[in-house]
């Protein structure tokens, strides 16, 4: 049947008109109550911290929502009305078992019959109008700068089975399908966890499952308006012929897991290759190999309708200088924009997720945290285009405190061309995992030190951090 939800009765397209035109013909059809009413529960969703994105284009999207309800509402009143109003006979119209205890009969009836009319010949045009909406206001630039808005960053959760196994491991949890589900649900559903995390990268599994109470991650992310992605690299395996050295794989049918990955609700995906430092390594081959495999990812990704995440982590693991660090990390990443050039790939909508410049962690000469972030934003001025609308930095076994300060001083400095901000796996989960220990009686604890260290992480996306804040409430 012919729906209010893609045509108005007199057959004007009420998705495609914009707000203003569907507040004056809802008037114009004497639904001022109606249309009222939808803008009274816009301005009160609008006053409300939900922690949402209130772009004017979500707020408009959602204005619309509301009215195409109110209007819907208005077709199937008069209709159920009618009906209860009858007697209420048909039967199939009463909730069995409500109706003798309760003190209001026909309420009960005209609801249920309400509800039924509207779900029946609803036929989800509703939810598929919204999506639809929201996939042609929404392009891959405003997925890539809303998931660098300000004072938001990304939880990296993507930890393939073996690293999630030695995660777990670590507080003596075996890694079952359960224990790692319920690992995820307890990031996942933090409360206000949406005001400090922007997206969570999802692994393979995880992208399938679902909390307790039935709702796939993905659904559950989206209500606490986060946004999901996916990791879809295979992993970093020895490069034949180049001892000490790593390749990323999984080139090979990305296409396709892609178009399967966004059909579940992904919205942003990344592929990580890993760069060592040692004796002569590494070597231009393996660099410009990386390169040229994540330069393919990136346009498969856009092809696909997806950001690209796009990380080439040059590790921080060796006795190598900052100044070492620096030329690698600098090597490596004009390897990488010059193979997305050629690949073409739109830098506009793609975020990079670089290391920070550090002391090789076996170093005996450790830079300062003003220092870090001096080389960090110097190396990547140096190479990184404006039209990059963000850097998101791994942490790389850095100490959750330590990667806090670094992003917190980066952010402290002049003239920066791009957001600066993070995709922290190990120094956003690491209090997390300590606190929960695998017993559920710990989850509420462990929630805070989730929304703790992401409110430490939000204060430095401004420059704001600072150490006091370690041990205060999150405000
Ligand atoms: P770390 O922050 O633990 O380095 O993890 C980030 C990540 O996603 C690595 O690919």
């Amino acid at each position: 049947m012919e729906s209010a939800f893609a045509s108005g009765s007199d057959g004007v397209d009420l998705c495609s008109a914009d707000v203003a035109q569907q507040v004056l013909f809802a008037q114009q059809l004497g639904w001022q109550a109606f249309s009222l009413g939808a803008l009274e529960r816009m301005h009160d969703r609008e006053a409300r911290p939900t922690g949402a994105v209130k772009s004017a284009e979500a707020i408009a999207n959602e204005m619309m929502i509301l009215l195409n309800i109110d209007l819907r509402i208005a077709q199937v009143r008069p209709r159920v009305e009618k009906c209860v109003h009858r007697g209420g006979r048909d039967a199939a119209l009463q909730r069995p078992g409500s109706v003798t205890r309760c003190p209001y009969p026909s309420c009960h009836r005209f609801s249920f019959a309400f509800l039924q009319a509207f779900c029946e010949e609803e036929d989800d045009n509703l939810t598929r109008n919204h999506k639809n909406r929201i996939m042609k206001t929404e392009n891959l630039e405003s997925v890539a700068r809303k998931l660098v808005a300000p004072g938001k960053g990304i939880l990296a959760a993507d930890e393939s089975s073996g690293t999630i196994e030695k995660r777990l491991k670590s507080i003596s949890i075996p890694s079952t399908e359960e224990n790692r589900r319920a690992y995820r649900e307890v990031l996942f559903t933090t409360k206000g966890a949406g005001d400090f995390i922007s997206g969570v990268i999802l692994f393979d599994e995880t992208i399938r499952q679902k909390t307790r109470d039935g709702r796939t991650f993905v659904e559950a992310l989206e209500q606490q308006g986060i946004i999901p992605g996916i990791k879809v690299d295979k992993g970093a395996k020895a490069m034949a012929n180049f001892p000490g050295e790593k390749i990323t794989e999984g080139l090979d049918g990305l296409r396709e897991q892609l178009a399967e990955y966004r059909q579940l609700g992904a919205r942003f995906a990344k592929w990580r290759a890993v760069i060592a430092i040692g004796e002569n390594i590494p070597t231009r081959t393996c660099i410009e190999a990386n390169a040229e495999a994540l330069a393919r990812y990136a346009a498969l990704c856009q092809e696909a309708d997806v950001v690209p995440i796009v990380e080439p982590e040059v590790l921080m693991d060796g006795a190598h200088t900052i100044e070492r660090h620096f030329d690698v990390t600098e090597q490596t990443l004009r390897s990488v924009f010059d193979a997305l050039a050629e690949h073409r790939v739109v830098l506009e909508e793609m975020l990079l997720k670089p290391n920070m410049v550090l002391s090789g962690k076996e170093c005996p000469q450790q830079a300062s945290v003003e220092e870090v972030a001096e080389a960090t934003v110097r190396c990547m001025k140096r190479v990184v285009p404006a039209a990059v609308p963000g850097l998101v930095f791994l942490s790389g076994g850095q100490s959750d405190q330590q990667a806090t300060e670094h992003l917190n001083a980066m952010n402290r400095l002049q003239g920066l061309p791009w957001q600066l901000s993070f995709s922290f796996g190990r120094a956003l989960q690491a209090p997390v995992l300590k606190v929960w220990k695998g017993e559920a009686a710990n989850v509420t604890a462990a929630q805070q030190a989730f929304h703790h260290r992401a409110w430490c992480n939000s204060k430095a996306r401004f420059g704001k951090y600072t150490e006091d804040m370690e041990t205060a409430k999150a405000a």
